[in-house]
Protein backbone atom coordinates (compact mmCIF):
# COMPACT_ATOMS: atom_id res chain seq x y z
CA UNK A 1 0.00 0.00 0.00
CA UNK A 2 1.84 3.23 -1.16
CA UNK A 3 2.59 5.46 1.31
CA UNK A 4 0.67 3.27 3.83
CA UNK A 5 2.97 -0.17 4.05
CA UNK A 6 5.79 2.27 5.57
CA UNK A 7 8.65 0.68 7.76
CA UNK A 8 6.88 1.14 11.05
CA UNK A 9 3.29 0.03 9.97
CA UNK A 10 5.58 -3.22 8.53
CA UNK A 11 7.98 -3.93 11.15
CA UNK A 12 4.41 -3.55 13.77
CA UNK A 13 2.25 -6.16 11.51
CA UNK A 14 6.05 -8.31 11.51
CA UNK A 15 6.47 -7.97 15.05
CA UNK A 16 2.86 -8.99 15.83
CA UNK A 17 3.13 -12.12 14.15
CA UNK A 18 1.82 -11.23 10.77
CA UNK A 19 4.50 -11.41 7.64
CA UNK A 20 4.44 -7.39 6.42
CA UNK A 21 4.85 -6.12 3.05
CA UNK A 22 7.03 -3.39 2.63
CA UNK A 23 5.35 -0.38 -0.16
CA UNK A 24 7.98 0.27 -2.57
CA UNK A 25 6.27 0.60 -5.61
CA UNK A 26 5.35 4.12 -4.98
CA UNK A 27 9.38 4.76 -3.95
CA UNK A 28 12.57 5.82 -5.74
CA UNK A 29 15.32 3.42 -5.62
CA UNK A 30 17.43 5.80 -2.80
CA UNK A 31 14.39 5.95 -0.96
CA UNK A 32 13.16 2.09 -1.40
CA UNK A 33 16.61 1.31 0.56
CA UNK A 34 16.35 3.34 3.16
CA UNK A 35 12.70 2.04 3.58
CA UNK A 36 14.39 -1.61 3.59
CA UNK A 37 17.09 0.09 6.56
CA UNK A 38 14.39 1.38 8.38
CA UNK A 39 11.96 -1.73 8.68
CA UNK A 40 15.26 -3.64 9.15
CA UNK A 41 16.30 -1.33 12.19
CA UNK A 42 12.56 -1.99 13.69
CA UNK A 43 12.35 -5.44 13.63
CA UNK A 44 14.32 -8.88 13.26
CA UNK A 45 11.04 -10.70 12.25
CA UNK A 46 10.71 -11.49 8.65
CA UNK A 47 8.92 -9.21 5.75
CA UNK A 48 8.21 -8.43 1.97
CA UNK A 49 8.90 -5.64 -0.05
CA UNK A 50 6.31 -4.88 -2.92
CA UNK A 51 7.29 -3.76 -6.04
CA UNK A 52 6.56 -3.56 -9.68
CA UNK A 53 8.75 -3.71 -12.94
CA UNK A 54 7.67 -0.37 -14.18
CA UNK A 55 8.83 1.79 -11.82
CA UNK A 56 11.99 3.68 -12.44
CA UNK A 57 14.53 2.37 -10.76
CA UNK A 58 13.55 -0.96 -10.82
CA UNK A 59 16.56 -2.48 -11.76
CA UNK A 60 18.36 -0.77 -8.62
CA UNK A 61 15.34 -2.14 -6.53
CA UNK A 62 15.83 -5.69 -7.36
CA UNK A 63 19.87 -5.26 -7.04
CA UNK A 64 19.05 -4.19 -3.23
CA UNK A 65 16.04 -7.04 -2.37
CA UNK A 66 19.24 -9.46 -3.48
CA UNK A 67 21.64 -7.59 -1.56
CA UNK A 68 19.70 -7.12 1.82
CA UNK A 69 18.06 -10.78 1.01
CA UNK A 70 14.44 -9.93 1.39
CA UNK A 71 12.44 -13.06 2.47
CA UNK A 72 9.36 -12.38 -0.23
CA UNK A 73 8.35 -10.15 -3.22
CA UNK A 74 4.82 -9.17 -4.34
CA UNK A 75 4.62 -7.79 -7.35
CA UNK A 76 1.50 -7.15 -9.95
CA UNK A 77 3.32 -6.76 -13.07
CA UNK A 78 5.99 -8.98 -13.27
CA UNK A 79 9.50 -9.07 -13.66
CA UNK A 80 11.22 -10.77 -16.25
CA UNK A 81 11.81 -14.54 -15.99
CA UNK A 82 15.82 -13.39 -15.10
CA UNK A 83 14.83 -11.73 -12.25
CA UNK A 84 12.31 -14.47 -10.84
CA UNK A 85 15.05 -16.58 -11.48
CA UNK A 86 17.55 -14.85 -9.43
CA UNK A 87 15.25 -14.34 -6.24
CA UNK A 88 14.45 -18.08 -6.68
CA UNK A 89 17.90 -18.89 -6.19
CA UNK A 90 18.66 -17.08 -3.29
CA UNK A 91 15.48 -18.25 -1.93
CA UNK A 92 13.67 -15.15 -2.15
CA UNK A 93 10.13 -16.10 -2.17
CA UNK A 94 7.85 -14.87 -5.56
CA UNK A 95 4.35 -14.30 -4.40
CA UNK A 96 2.47 -11.86 -7.19
CA UNK A 97 -0.83 -10.38 -6.14
CA UNK A 98 -3.36 -11.82 -9.16
CA UNK A 99 -6.95 -10.13 -9.67
CA UNK A 100 -7.64 -12.79 -12.57
CA UNK A 101 -7.98 -16.80 -13.13
CA UNK A 102 -5.92 -16.12 -16.37
CA UNK A 103 -2.92 -13.89 -13.99
CA UNK A 104 -2.87 -16.30 -11.37
CA UNK A 105 -2.36 -19.23 -14.61
CA UNK A 106 0.12 -17.15 -16.36
CA UNK A 107 1.91 -16.43 -12.49
CA UNK A 108 2.48 -19.65 -12.06
CA UNK A 109 3.74 -20.41 -15.65
CA UNK A 110 6.55 -17.92 -14.66
CA UNK A 111 7.70 -19.37 -11.53
CA UNK A 112 5.83 -17.71 -8.60
CA UNK A 113 5.86 -19.70 -5.42
CA UNK A 114 2.57 -18.98 -4.19
CA UNK A 115 -0.24 -16.63 -5.23
CA UNK A 116 -2.26 -13.74 -3.45
CA UNK A 117 -5.76 -13.79 -5.53
CA UNK A 118 -7.13 -10.39 -4.77
CA UNK A 119 -10.63 -10.52 -5.22
CA UNK A 120 -13.07 -7.16 -6.29
CA UNK A 121 -13.72 -6.32 -2.57
CA UNK A 122 -10.42 -5.09 -2.05
CA UNK A 123 -8.46 -2.01 -2.21
CA UNK A 124 -6.70 -0.04 -4.50
CA UNK A 125 -6.26 -1.36 -8.23
CA UNK A 126 -8.79 -4.31 -8.44
CA UNK A 127 -10.24 -6.93 -10.46
CA UNK A 128 -14.21 -7.66 -11.39
CA UNK A 129 -14.50 -11.08 -9.49
CA UNK A 130 -15.30 -11.18 -5.96
CA UNK A 131 -12.61 -12.67 -3.46
CA UNK A 132 -14.51 -16.51 -3.27
CA UNK A 133 -15.61 -16.85 -6.69
CA UNK A 134 -12.01 -15.86 -7.75
CA UNK A 135 -10.26 -17.98 -4.66
CA UNK A 136 -12.55 -21.33 -6.43
CA UNK A 137 -11.61 -20.76 -9.73
CA UNK A 138 -7.78 -20.22 -8.64
CA UNK A 139 -7.96 -23.51 -6.32
CA UNK A 140 -9.06 -25.66 -9.37
CA UNK A 141 -6.54 -24.50 -12.25
CA UNK A 142 -3.00 -24.16 -9.46
CA UNK A 143 -0.88 -26.50 -7.91
CA UNK A 144 0.84 -23.71 -5.89
CA UNK A 145 -0.29 -22.55 -2.40
CA UNK A 146 -3.06 -19.03 -2.38
CA UNK A 147 -3.63 -16.84 -0.24
CA UNK A 148 -7.01 -14.85 -0.14
CA UNK A 149 -7.08 -11.12 -0.16
CA UNK A 150 -10.04 -8.32 -0.79
CA UNK A 151 -12.51 -8.56 1.88
CA UNK A 152 -10.69 -10.00 4.82
CA UNK A 153 -11.00 -8.08 9.08
CA UNK A 154 -11.28 -10.99 11.24
CA UNK A 155 -10.60 -14.44 12.00
CA UNK A 156 -13.84 -16.24 10.97
CA UNK A 157 -12.48 -14.79 7.53
CA UNK A 158 -9.25 -16.62 8.48
CA UNK A 159 -11.14 -19.69 9.29
CA UNK A 160 -13.53 -19.36 6.26
CA UNK A 161 -10.81 -19.10 3.78
CA UNK A 162 -8.74 -21.99 5.22
CA UNK A 163 -12.14 -24.08 4.79
CA UNK A 164 -11.95 -22.25 0.88
CA UNK A 165 -8.55 -24.30 0.64
CA UNK A 166 -6.66 -20.85 0.70
CA UNK A 167 -3.42 -20.69 2.99
CA UNK A 168 -3.70 -18.03 4.42
CA UNK A 169 -5.12 -14.15 3.76
CA UNK A 170 -3.85 -11.11 3.18
CA UNK A 171 -5.48 -8.33 4.82
CA UNK A 172 -4.76 -4.46 3.77
CA UNK A 173 -7.50 -1.93 4.50
CA UNK A 174 -7.63 -3.72 7.94
CA UNK A 175 -3.84 -2.82 8.26
CA UNK A 176 -4.27 0.53 7.46
CA UNK A 177 -6.91 1.49 9.73
CA UNK A 178 -4.46 0.37 13.08
CA UNK A 179 -2.62 2.55 15.52
CA UNK A 180 0.50 2.04 13.94
CA UNK A 181 -0.62 2.80 10.05
CA UNK A 182 0.97 6.66 9.09
CA UNK A 183 -2.16 7.40 7.97
CA UNK A 184 -2.99 10.88 8.80
CA UNK A 185 -5.92 10.85 11.72
CA UNK A 186 -8.56 13.03 9.63
CA UNK A 187 -8.02 10.58 7.01
CA UNK A 188 -8.42 7.43 9.39
CA UNK A 189 -11.70 9.39 10.01
CA UNK A 190 -12.94 9.13 6.90
CA UNK A 191 -12.14 5.43 6.04
CA UNK A 192 -14.12 4.68 9.94
CA UNK A 193 -17.05 6.55 8.64
CA UNK A 194 -17.18 5.81 4.94
CA UNK A 195 -20.13 3.27 4.43
CA UNK A 196 -20.03 -0.09 2.29
CA UNK A 197 -21.75 1.44 -0.82
CA UNK A 198 -19.91 4.44 -0.94
CA UNK A 199 -17.20 2.32 -2.07
CA UNK A 200 -16.88 1.61 -5.69
CA UNK A 201 -14.92 1.23 -8.54
CA UNK A 202 -13.41 3.75 -11.23
CA UNK A 203 -11.92 4.07 -14.06
CA UNK A 204 -11.76 7.62 -14.62
CA UNK A 205 -9.55 8.15 -11.97
CA UNK A 206 -6.08 6.85 -13.29
CA UNK A 207 -7.32 5.12 -16.56
CA UNK A 208 -7.52 1.16 -14.53
CA UNK A 209 -10.16 -0.06 -12.43
CA UNK A 210 -9.70 1.46 -8.89
CA UNK A 211 -11.67 0.97 -5.78
CA UNK A 212 -12.14 4.18 -3.71
CA UNK A 213 -13.73 5.70 -1.44
CA UNK A 214 -16.49 7.81 -3.32
CA UNK A 215 -15.97 11.36 -1.72
CA UNK A 216 -17.11 14.56 -3.25
CA UNK A 217 -13.48 14.69 -5.59
CA UNK A 218 -14.33 11.36 -7.14
CA UNK A 219 -17.56 11.44 -7.51
CA UNK A 220 -16.82 14.64 -9.46
CA UNK A 221 -14.44 12.46 -11.62
CA UNK A 222 -16.55 9.40 -11.78
CA UNK A 223 -19.61 11.76 -12.86
CA UNK A 224 -17.28 13.53 -15.68
CA UNK A 225 -17.66 13.44 -18.92
CA UNK A 226 -14.82 13.15 -21.71
CA UNK A 227 -14.93 17.40 -21.99
CA UNK A 228 -14.90 17.89 -18.14
CA UNK A 229 -12.45 15.28 -17.43
CA UNK A 230 -10.22 16.94 -19.62
CA UNK A 231 -10.40 19.94 -17.61
CA UNK A 232 -10.22 18.71 -14.52
CA UNK A 233 -7.10 16.48 -15.16
CA UNK A 234 -5.86 19.99 -17.24
CA UNK A 235 -6.87 21.86 -13.48
CA UNK A 236 -5.56 18.98 -11.33
CA UNK A 237 -2.11 19.10 -13.35
CA UNK A 238 -1.75 22.80 -12.69
CA UNK A 239 -2.89 22.46 -9.21
CA UNK A 240 -0.70 19.77 -8.21
CA UNK A 241 2.41 21.48 -10.42
CA UNK A 242 2.95 17.91 -12.13
CA UNK A 243 5.07 17.76 -15.08
CA UNK A 244 3.30 15.55 -17.73
CA UNK A 245 4.41 14.35 -21.08
CA UNK A 246 1.87 16.05 -23.60
CA UNK A 247 2.97 18.97 -25.29
CA UNK A 248 0.76 21.70 -25.56
CA UNK A 249 0.03 20.46 -28.96
CA UNK A 250 -1.11 16.73 -28.11
CA UNK A 251 -3.87 18.64 -25.40
CA UNK A 252 -4.72 20.75 -28.41
CA UNK A 253 -5.15 17.50 -30.34
CA UNK A 254 -7.05 15.78 -27.24
CA UNK A 255 -9.44 18.83 -26.76
CA UNK A 256 -10.32 18.14 -30.92
CA UNK A 257 -10.39 14.16 -30.85
CA UNK A 258 -12.87 14.84 -27.61
CA UNK A 259 -15.17 17.06 -29.81
CA UNK A 260 -15.38 14.74 -32.03
CA UNK A 261 -16.24 11.96 -29.15
CA UNK A 262 -13.12 10.07 -29.52
CA UNK A 263 -11.09 8.55 -26.61
CA UNK A 264 -9.72 9.76 -23.34
CA UNK A 265 -6.03 8.85 -23.69
CA UNK A 266 -4.37 12.13 -23.11
CA UNK A 267 -6.90 13.26 -20.47
CA UNK A 268 -6.59 9.59 -18.61
CA UNK A 269 -2.70 9.70 -18.80
CA UNK A 270 -2.36 13.28 -17.18
CA UNK A 271 -5.49 12.42 -14.38
CA UNK A 272 -3.18 9.11 -14.35
CA UNK A 273 0.37 11.23 -13.61
CA UNK A 274 -1.62 13.46 -11.11
CA UNK A 275 -2.83 10.41 -9.26
CA UNK A 276 -0.21 9.89 -6.59
CA UNK A 277 -0.04 13.62 -6.02
CA UNK A 278 -3.88 13.06 -5.38
CA UNK A 279 -3.22 10.31 -3.19
CA UNK A 280 -0.90 11.43 -1.51
CA UNK A 281 -2.98 15.02 -0.25
CA UNK A 282 -5.50 12.61 1.79
CA UNK A 283 -2.80 9.96 2.66
CA UNK A 284 0.17 11.64 3.20
CA UNK A 285 -1.12 15.20 4.05
CA UNK A 286 -4.29 14.37 5.42
CA UNK A 287 -7.04 16.09 3.35
CA UNK A 288 -9.51 13.84 2.55
CA UNK A 289 -11.91 15.50 1.02
CA UNK A 290 -9.08 17.47 -1.67
CA UNK A 291 -7.36 13.58 -2.20
CA UNK A 292 -8.05 10.04 -2.81
CA UNK A 293 -8.66 7.11 -0.69
CA UNK A 294 -7.93 3.68 -1.94
CA UNK A 295 -10.24 1.41 0.12
CA UNK A 296 -11.19 -2.24 -0.10
CA UNK A 297 -15.13 -2.22 0.76
CA UNK A 298 -14.24 -3.47 4.38
CA UNK A 299 -13.53 0.08 5.49
CA UNK A 300 -17.49 0.02 5.69
CA UNK A 301 -17.55 -2.44 8.45
CA UNK A 302 -14.61 -1.39 10.06
CA UNK A 303 -15.10 1.28 13.07
CA UNK A 304 -11.91 0.67 15.43
CA UNK A 305 -8.68 1.92 14.84
CA UNK A 306 -6.57 -1.56 16.80
CA UNK A 307 -2.40 -1.69 17.49
CA UNK A 308 -1.30 -4.56 15.05
CA UNK A 309 -0.77 -6.58 17.86
CA UNK A 310 -4.62 -6.67 19.17
CA UNK A 311 -5.90 -6.84 15.98
CA UNK A 312 -3.42 -10.15 15.51
CA UNK A 313 -4.20 -11.37 18.97
CA UNK A 314 -7.86 -10.71 18.15
CA UNK A 315 -8.12 -12.24 15.08
CA UNK A 316 -6.34 -15.52 16.71
CA UNK A 317 -8.55 -15.75 19.24
CA UNK A 318 -11.79 -15.59 16.96
CA UNK A 319 -9.97 -18.34 14.62
CA UNK A 320 -9.43 -20.39 17.44
CA UNK A 321 -13.34 -19.93 18.53
CA UNK A 322 -14.58 -20.63 14.62
CA UNK A 323 -11.88 -23.69 14.74
CA UNK A 324 -13.49 -25.18 17.72
CA UNK A 325 -17.04 -24.46 16.32
CA UNK A 326 -16.03 -26.88 13.34
CA UNK A 327 -14.37 -29.59 15.57
CA UNK A 328 -18.18 -29.48 17.82
CA UNK A 329 -19.58 -30.26 13.76
CA UNK A 330 -17.30 -32.82 12.78
CA UNK A 331 -17.87 -34.09 16.44
CA UNK A 332 -21.86 -34.06 15.64
CA UNK A 333 -21.35 -35.62 11.90
C1 LIG B 1 -4.53 2.33 0.31
C2 LIG B 1 -4.19 1.10 -0.47
C3 LIG B 1 -3.08 1.11 -1.29
C4 LIG B 1 -2.71 -0.04 -2.00
N1 LIG B 1 -1.58 -0.02 -2.77
C5 LIG B 1 -1.15 -1.17 -3.35
C6 LIG B 1 0.08 -1.19 -4.06
O1 LIG B 1 0.80 -0.18 -4.16
N2 LIG B 1 0.47 -2.37 -4.62
C7 LIG B 1 -0.28 -3.52 -4.49
O2 LIG B 1 0.12 -4.59 -4.99
N3 LIG B 1 -1.46 -3.51 -3.84
C8 LIG B 1 -1.90 -2.37 -3.25
N4 LIG B 1 -3.08 -2.37 -2.56
C9 LIG B 1 -3.85 -3.64 -2.42
C10 LIG B 1 -3.42 -4.39 -1.13
O3 LIG B 1 -2.08 -4.78 -1.23
C11 LIG B 1 -4.28 -5.61 -0.84
O4 LIG B 1 -4.14 -6.59 -1.85
C12 LIG B 1 -5.75 -5.25 -0.69
O5 LIG B 1 -5.85 -4.14 0.17
C13 LIG B 1 -6.52 -6.42 -0.13
O6 LIG B 1 -7.88 -6.10 -0.01
P1 LIG B 1 -8.52 -5.42 1.31
O7 LIG B 1 -8.26 -3.97 1.13
O8 LIG B 1 -9.96 -5.77 1.25
O9 LIG B 1 -7.82 -5.98 2.51
C14 LIG B 1 -3.49 -1.22 -1.88
C15 LIG B 1 -4.63 -1.21 -1.05
C16 LIG B 1 -4.98 -0.08 -0.35
C17 LIG B 1 -6.21 -0.12 0.55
Amino acid sequence: MGWVAMPQLVAATSNAGAFGFLALATAGPQEAIEMIDETMSLTNKPFGVNFHMFQPGADKIVQAILDKKIKAVSYSRSPTPDYIKAFKEQGIICIPTVGALKHAIKAEQLGADALVIQGSEGGGHTGSTPTTLLLSSVLEHVDIPVVAAGGFRDGSGLAASLAWGACGIAMGTRFMMTQESPVPGKTKKAYISAEVDEIKITKKFDGLSHRLIFNKYIKKIDRSNPISLFLMSVTSAWKYKQITKASFGDLLKSFFAMLKGDDLTISQSIMSANSPAIIQKAMVEGSPNEGAMPSGQVAGIIKNLPSCKELIDQIMEEFCIAAKNFKKIEEKS
